[in-house]
């Protein structure tokens, strides 16, 4: 779990009514893969889920499933008959995120989308637009995954990308983490492009990881 104000994010977290069980599970099963530093944090997920709840979402992407977590807050987010396709490109990941999401997998509220994502998002144009669109993959492929969410994000519909301070690389500071130059251009560009774009409405919540949100006019 990310957590770089840790203050801040404990005494939010105080407040919130504790995780489902399923979304224990999730917790779990990314730190049995060495990768619960990347799952987003409560206080993260909460902001997801107010925000596609808040827009009245029905159908959403996201980009980067690892073991579901993120996937479980944007369906609490969905009405009954919404819809979520998450991608994912490694098999293992795949295994965990099936075993939480198979609920939702068999109510037909969800599936998951095996594969590298710039390969498979042209295969979900003809189910959208969509409402939302998750960018958490390939930090070196955001600024191809936006270019795709411009194109089949709904009017009114929402551009969500975790992670666009990359750990402060963006500004300059490499010290919390290293990216190679492709991510940190690829980054910038689109948070340029996400400020330029004529038809979007963006801001950027200033969580620990940084979160863009856009909304196409
Ligand atoms: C930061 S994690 C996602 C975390 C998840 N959204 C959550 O908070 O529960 C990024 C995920 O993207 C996946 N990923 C990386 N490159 C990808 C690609 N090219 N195509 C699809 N998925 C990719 C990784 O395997 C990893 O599971």
């Amino acid at each position: 779990m990310r957590k770089q104000n840790p203050k801040s994010y404990e005494y939010i977290e105080s407040l919130m009514m504790p995780e489902s069980a399923l979304m224990g599970t999730a917790r779990s099963h990314a730190k049995d893969l060495g990768l619960d530093a990347i799952s987003v944090s409560q206080t993260e997920a909460s902001i997801l889920k107010f925000l596609i709840g808040a827009n009245g979402c029905k159908k959403v992407v996201e980009i980067g499933t690892l073991t579901g977590l993120s996937a479980l807050y944007i369906l609490e987010a969905l009405p009954a008959d919404g819809r979520l396709w998450t991608l994912e490109k490694s098999a293992e990941h795949i295994e965990k995120a099936s075993d939480v999401l198979a609920e939702e997998i068999t109510k037909g509220r969800c599936v998951i989308v095996g594969g590298d994502a710039l390969e498979k998002l042209p295969t979900l144009n003809s189910a959208g637009p969509f409402d939302a669109i998750f960018i958490d993959g390939n930090k070196a492929a955001y600024l191809k995954y936006f270019d795709w969410a411009l194109e089949n994000v709904s009017a009114g519909g929402l551009i969500l990308v975790d992670n666009i301070f990359l750990a402060g690389a963006v500004w300059g500071d490499q010290t919390l983490q290293r990216f190679n130059e492709k991510q940190i251009l690829n980054v910038q560009t689109m948070n340029k492009k996400a400020f330029t774009t004529e038809g979007l409405s963006t801001t950027i919540i200033p969580t620990s990881e940084g979160l863009l949100v856009c909304k196409k006019n």
